[in-house]
């Protein structure tokens, strides 16, 4: 199995990239990430809107079960 290293997307490094450019990781993949295709400019928009929702909804769980 190839290594894979999915990053923390609530990382400061990560959420200081530009909606354009997190926008394209999704829709033209990025490293080890498949594209996702067939998405509006709005569903990419809204994906990437989420981001920060998700990861605050992650985290909350994380800390739930530590
Ligand atoms: C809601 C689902 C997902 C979203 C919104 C998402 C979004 C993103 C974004 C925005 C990046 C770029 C981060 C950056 O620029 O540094 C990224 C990278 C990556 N994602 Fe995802 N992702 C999702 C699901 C997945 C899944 C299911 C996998 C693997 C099974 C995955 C694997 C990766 C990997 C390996 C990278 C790093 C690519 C690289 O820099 O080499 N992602 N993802």
């Amino acid at each position: 199995m190839m290594k894979v290293t999915i990053p923390d997307l609530g990382s400061k490094e990560v959420q200081s990239k530009s909606d354009k450019e997190l926008g394209k990781a999704i829709t033209e993949g990025k490293g080890k990430m498949k594209p996702v295709k067939n998405l509006s400019d709005k569903d990419v928009h809204d994906v990437v809107a989420l981001i920060p929702e998700l990861c605050a909804a992650v985290s909350l769980r994380v800390s739930r079960e530590a």
